[in-house]
């Protein structure tokens, strides 16, 4: 009896079976979304629901203005929804203030936007090392060191902004995105300003280092070669989701497909 691994009762799992996966990082639910302007109202996201397993990586893919960065901003807790809810690790951030939401945006959420928003004052050092300052966190140098060394700009800690190029400005946003070992990773046409090569660069580093943290992926593109690289793709269309395909990832049936 000692050698017992199991109580009693509880169900075996089979660490192969869909039933395994993990929780969802991600829960969105009759997310609606409406601007005002005069007396006209706009719904540029209407009842869009899905859920998001912790570590996996998803697509959003869709029009111009369907709603695709509104929706990620919504979720990572930008931006207020006008309905539904949105539960993140655990939490309803339509429940939380803004201290509480910035808090979490900190800690859990990393974004990179497709204009990279560095700090035009700072190194891409510190640029990187910001976020992980704002936790008061002491080892940020090593790490963001590290950080830029992993997206290949480590001959370029001391350059600002303006001596980057659009692409070594990108991985620099991307370092800075991981600084904190983010739950969830939000990234908006990460690879929309820039050339071929460069944008294979950074997606291949974003699913490297999505494979090496864990850090679930959602990310809006244009590039059908970069949604392929996704276990799930969503679809917008006029703010609802007009299709949501997953793939079964992973070491078995990495081609399979299935609506
Ligand atoms: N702050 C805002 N005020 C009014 N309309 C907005 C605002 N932000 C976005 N929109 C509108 O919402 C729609 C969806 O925008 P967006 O989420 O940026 O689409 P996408 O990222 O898919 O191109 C667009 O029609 C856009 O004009
Ligand atoms: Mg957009």
């Amino acid at each position: 009896m000692a050698h017992r691994l199991r109580p009693e009762g509880l169900p075996l799992r089979n660490p192969f079976s869909e039933e395994m996966s993990l929780k969802d990082i991600l829960q969105v639910q009759n997310l609606g979304k409406t601007y005002r302007s005069g007396d006209q109202t706009l719904a540029v996201l209407r009842e869009i629901s899905f859920a998001l397993a912790e570590g996996s990586t998803c697509a959003v893919i869709g029009p111009s203005g369907s709603g695709k960065t509104t929706l990620l901003a919504i979720c990572a807790g930008l931006e207020r929804p006008t309905s539904g809810t949105v539960i993140l690790n655990g939490k309803n951030l339509g429940l939380m203030d803004e201290n509480q939401l910035a808090q979490l945006r900190n800690r859990e959420v990393g974004f990179i936007f497709q204009s990279f928003q560095l700090i035009p004052t700072l190194t891409a050092l510190e640029n990187v090392m910001v976020p992980a300052e704002i936790q008061g966190r002491n080892h940020a140098r090593p790490r963001a060191s590290e950080l830029l060394e992993q997206v290949g700009l480590e001959d370029r800690f001391h350059h600002y902004p303006v001596q980057l190029s659009a692409g070594e400005q990108q991985r620099v946003a991307l370092a800075r995105a991981f600084i904190n070992r983010p739950k969830i990773l939000f990234a908006d046409e990460p690879t929309g300003n820039l050339d071929a090569e460069t944008s294979e660069t950074v997606a291949r580093l974003l699913f490297e280092l999505n494979r090496v943290v864990g850090t679930t992926l959602v990310l809006v593109t244009h590039n059908p070669d970069l949604a392929a690289f996704t276990e799930r793709i969503i679809q917008l269309r006029g703010g609802v989701i007009a299709a949501d395909r997953r793939r079964s990832g992973g070491a078995f049936g990495a081609s399979n497909t299935s609506a």
